[in-house]
């Protein structure tokens, strides 16, 4: 028996004795208006098998260690300058060739509380504060940078950098409260997501644990100045990438562990359908220049997070046992660390799985760049950047 099996068995032996929480354990004691969701899981026959036996993620270089912490998203400039990314302290750094330079900041509002801390959760208290850039991209034709701030929502940032401006808080007069992702198409609307209405960031265990659906899809046109909700009632909608030809998007949604297909032209434009269904749950997608989708997962599926995921009551109970959030999270990651990057055809055919599977050297993946014969692979979770070498 595993020691993951070994830990369910005492999760359900506490839950003969603790059907309360006498001792204010739960990992989601404090939020008393917690209603977990069902999840649309895919059958699990349909779940992709494909592994990568040698484990090639093991192979990467780790880059810049202890001198970026939690580098999400990665982006290069449109003169190939780079890279950028946003870490965990609300800034935005640019690696010039020879040493890491403040670039942009989100925050209006720094202080010391944002100033260096040990780990890259350690600054979740103050995210809100401080701010967390997530996904990053550059206007090829302007310059600019265009930010998706988990916490001041749609933001942009000229040439020479400084304080973001904001573009876009609210849809449908509803205000982004988690801002993930996004990406530019060639006219210059900016197509974004908002993970959830309800939880912010730094309570993100609480969105995974309870995948309320209040997630959006979002295009922003920066001319009329005008948002439009493409896609609404996603269950934590995370990274968003354009097709090559720019005729759809594709849209990670991390608590069902699938890609989402939303139409932009031809006849099906405005509708959405299920692109692929992921290995595990995802992170951000990237596109290269075959117009092949790249997809960083953050976890593995599990039995135990399928039959959760279908159960919302049984997911409830589990949650309600004097178990710390810690400790429940690591049952929903099957105890483990993992890093995986899965490609994807422009058809949405599985196409190439690379996996550190024991998180050996790349202990996690939020991001998956393609460039120049090699993968930049950004973590929410790590203090470095790995880079694989495809050839
Ligand atoms: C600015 O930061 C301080 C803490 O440094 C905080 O108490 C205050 O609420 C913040 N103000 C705004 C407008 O966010």
């Amino acid at each position: 028996m595993t020691p993951v099996g070994v830990l369910g068995i005492l999760v359900l032996l506490l839950a003969v004795y603790c059907a309360t929480d006498p001792f204010k354990h739960s990992g989601i004691y404090e939020f008393t208006d917690f209603v977990a969701y069902k999840v649309d899981m895919p059958p699990w026959g349909l779940v992709p098998t494909l592994r990568d036996d040698e484990n090639l993620l093991e192979k990467s270089e780790i880059k810049f260690m202890n001198e970026v912490q939690g580098p999400e998203s990665i982006a290069f400039d449109p003169l190939g300058s780079g890279p950028y990314t946003g870490v965990a302290d609300g800034r935005i750094v640019f690696w010039d060739g020879q040493r890491w330079n403040d670039f942009a900041h989100t925050s209006s509002n720094r202080s010391e509380l944002c100033d260096p801390k040990p780990s890259p959760l350690s600054y979740l208290p103050n995210e809100h504060i401080c701010g967390r850039p997530l996904g990053l991209r550059f206007h090829k034709k302007t310059g600019d940078l265009y930010i998706a701030d988990a916490y001041f929502g749609l933001m942009k940032v000229g040439p020479e950098g400084g304080l973001a401006t904001s573009l876009v808080t609210e849809a449908d007069g509803v205000p982004l409260r988690f801002t993930n992702d996004l990406d530019i198409d060639d006219e210059g609307d900016i197509y974004f997501t908002d993970s959830s209405t309800k939880y912010q960031r730094r309570n993100f265990m609480l969105l995974i644990f309870s995948c309320e659906n209040s997630g959006r899809l979002m295009k922003h046109n920066p001319h009329t100045k005008e948002t439009t909700v493409l896609m609404k009632n996603l269950q934590f909608p995370n990274g968003v990438s354009l097709s090559k030809d720019g005729s759809f998007l594709v849209v990670c949604e991390a608590c069902s562990g699938r890609l989402l297909k939303y139409w932009l032209k031809g006849e099906k434009s405005g509708t959405s359908e299920v692109f692929a269904i992921l290995p595990g749950f995802p992170d951000n997608v990237r596109s290269n220049k075959n117009g092949e989708f790249w997809v960083a997962i953050h976890s593995r599926r599990s039995m135990y997070s399928h039959i959760l995921g279908l159960h919302p009551k049984l997911r409830t109970f589990i949650l309600k046992l004097p178990i710390p959030a810690d400790v429940q999270r690591l049952l929903h990651m099957r105890g483990k660390p993992l890093g995986q990057a899965v490609k994807y055809g422009p058809d949405g055919k599985l196409l190439l799985v690379l996996e550190d599977s024991q998180g050996k050297v790349v202990r996690a993946v939020s991001e998956v760049d393609e460039r120049d014969g090699k993968l930049w692979l950004g973590s929410v979770l790590m203090p470095f950047i790995a880079v694989y070498d495809l050839d």
